[in-house]
């Protein structure tokens, strides 16, 4: 990011701070949109009407400056970007229907106003940006209490996805409307079977598994694939961008052996979407993604909480229109027209105002005061959520969606970027009568990283009681020792390229191509590779197709949760983690791509193939 010019604006007078210092002193504990006890009689005249806050970049500053601010009821917010990218002023607190107080995207090098709601009562609005999480601050609105505007309540009851279990499973992708939001209009939106998710298929490891996906979306769809994230399978299954596409119309089975070496692979959960190259961001924003778990008896034996007690959660934000619809916030596909314009990389960040459970907005459900095993998918576009519940108790994680950890991790909260997954336990027993909500939170470590969202996602209601057996062993699984060289045998670096047409996101500096080769490895060799972040910006990068340990992370060893199988790691700004995996099975092409699916539309995606040396 480039360095900002001379500071000018200062419409925030001295006084003013130390004054909102003191009550924030006061007020740090209570929620938002409380209202601010003593406002109005402390509020002195008319410089409020206006105020203004500057995007700083680099150095202690960096950030919104003042992170404070002042500002009369229905007054106007002035923000001043003087960085190169994005950003937006956003309230942490949403109204009824889930959208924020106020929201006002900011162009780089751009200045933009916003007139406060008028209904937006005296009180302390915390606020970020929502394409840099972690760049917060605080708008205190002085002047009549007023009606605080009503945050969401808990309306719906959770929706459990159709589970499949056959051998052979068809599932059509069609158009469909789906109950999104409590009231109002159903959402329009391009589904697997119907619903939002699709069904999640549920399979023994080691079984044979056929799915055949019928296109049967509207013809402006295009051509579809379909990818089954965290499995191992040939290169034909794999739901390419560019190959074995399904038209409108056509049909495709994939055939997943669920099998590794001729070992049943572990049991994991994984989930599948769409892959298009150039579309995968609009084609998963409009619906098609599902969940899919592989089980396996040793797990079962485990006594972890299962049936009606394990819940899978897909979470993902999502924007609408008035009536319930979806925005379609994507810049043409045409031939890389995306790498000019006000959304080109790294201002291609596909944000939802709304943050949707099992494709719900604000749902409950209702619990017995027992164990649940909660699976968590971050199935967003690029939103990272750091998961954690108001009752202060912890999640214990037991998996990631690649496989059980060896031994369980005790955490206050789970952080989780776009497709990584997490399978958490946790602990309602001496809850009854209790709601217990399940945030997302400001990131609490000390990474340098893109930041979490704030949010309530869904609401437990502890009621009744419980006779529940479940337990959590203090060993789950034995992860396979695997000979890892010391040699690095491919780094792939992750950044951002600008050239003589435009900016696109870069793997090793260049775009995607399909018709080149990026590496080759040999079929039953294992390699160790280094992935790096030399961006400004988090990423989260995916490999697919092996079971991949983490050997290190910045050198160290990795922390206790990525010591089972992983698929998608976080890559803070500066980052490197070393991954190693034996190559199994097939030989062809797979990818290595950022999950942030503008991102990997952008050109940050790379391929690699798998050779038999054998011929
Ligand atoms: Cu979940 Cu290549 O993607
Ligand atoms: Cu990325």
């Amino acid at each position: 990011m480039a360095l900002w010019g001379a500071g000018k604006v200062g419409v925030l007078r001295l006084g003013m701070v130390a004054f909102v210092a003191v009550v924030l002193g006061i007020t740090a504990a209570l929620p938002p949109a409380a209202t601010l006890p003593g406002a109005a009689a402390a509020r002195p005249a008319a410089e409020q009407r206006a105020a203004t806050i500057m995007i700083a970049v680099g150095g202690a500053a960096s950030g919104f400056s003042p992170r404070t601010v002042s500002l009369e009821r229905g007054g106007t917010l002035t923000v001043v970007n003087n960085d190169n990218v994005a950003h937006s002023v956003t309230s942490d607190a949403v109204g009824t229907q889930g959208d924020p107080l106020f929201d006002l995207v900011i162009p780089a090098h751009a200045t933009r106003s916003l007139t406060l709601p008028s209904d937006l009562g005296a009180g302390r609005y915390p606020f970020y940006c929502t394409f840099h999480p972690n760049m917060r601050g605080t708008l205190a609105v002085t002047g009549d209490p007023g009606d605080v505007p009503k945050p969401p309540e808990f309306e719906q009851a959770l929706r459990i996805p159709e589970v499949l279990t056959g051998r052979n499973i068809t599932i059509p992708m069609r158009q469909a409307d789906v109950r999104v939001m409590p009231h109002g209009p159903k959402t329009r939106m391009w589904t697997y079977g119907g619903s939002f998710p699709g069904p999640t298929i549920k399979r023994p490891a080691g079984a044979m598994t056929k799915v055949t996906f019928v296109n049967d979306l509207p013809k402006r769809a295009g051509s579809l694939t379909v990818h089954q994230h965290g499995g191992h399978h040939s290169s034909a299954d794999d739901g390419q961008p560019t190959r074995f596409l399904i038209g409108h119309g056509g049909r495709r089975t994939y055939t997943y052996p669920l099998t590794d070496d001729g070992e049943p692979t572990p049991a994991s959960f994984r989930f599948y979407h769409d892959h298009k190259m150039d579309r995968t961001a609009r084609n998963n924003w409009r619906g098609l993604q599902g969940m899919f778990l592989v089980t396996d008896q040793r797990e079962q034996r485990l006594g972890l909480p299962s049936g009606r007690y394990d819940v899978p959660l897909h979470v993902a934000d999502r924007s609408f229109t008035a009536g319930n619809q979806l925005t379609d916030p994507f810049p043409s596909a045409v031939m890389h027209e995306w790498m000019t314009g006000p959304q080109a990389p790294p201002d291609d960040a596909t944000v939802g105002r709304r943050i949707l459970v099992n494709g719900q907005f604000a749902p409950y459900l209702r619990v017995e005061p027992g164990r649940y095993r909660l699976r968590l998918l971050n199935a967003s576009l690029f939103s990272s959520y750091d998961f954690a519940l108001s009752n202060g108790r912890p999640l214990v994680q037991v998996g990631t969606g690649s496989g059980l950890l060896p031994r369980p991790v005790v955490r206050q909260d789970v952080l989780l970027g776009p497709a990584q997954r997490a399978d958490v336990i946790v602990d309602f027993r001496g809850q009854q009568g209790k709601d217990v909500v399940l945030n997302t939170i400001p990131r609490t470590d000390a990474g340098q990283g893109t930041g979490s969202r704030s949010a309530g996602l869904m609401q437990f209601r502890v009621r009744g009681t419980s006779n529940q057996k479940a337990k959590v062993p203090d060993r789950l699984t034995r992860i396979a020792p695997l000979d890892v060289p010391d040699e690095v045998a491919m780094t792939w670096t992750f950044d951002l390229t600008e050239d003589g047409h435009g900016s696109y996101w870069s793997v090793n500096g260049e775009m995607f191509d399909p018709s080149r080769v990026d590496h080759r490895v040999a079929l039953g060799s294992v390699e160790r590779w280094r992935l790096r972040n030399t961006s400004d910006m988090t990423h989260y990068v995916h490999l697919h197709e092996e079971q991949w340990q983490t050997v290190s992370r910045n050198g160290e060893k990795p922390p206790p949760w990525e010591h089972g199988y992983e698929d998608t790691w976080r890559l803070d700004p500066g980052e490197t983690v070393d991954v190693a995996a034996r190559f199994t099975d097939y030989a062809g092409l797979f990818m290595v791509h950022c999950h942030m699916l503008d991102h990997e539309d952008h050109g940050m995606m790379a391929q690699f193939e798998v050779v038999d040396p054998r011929g």
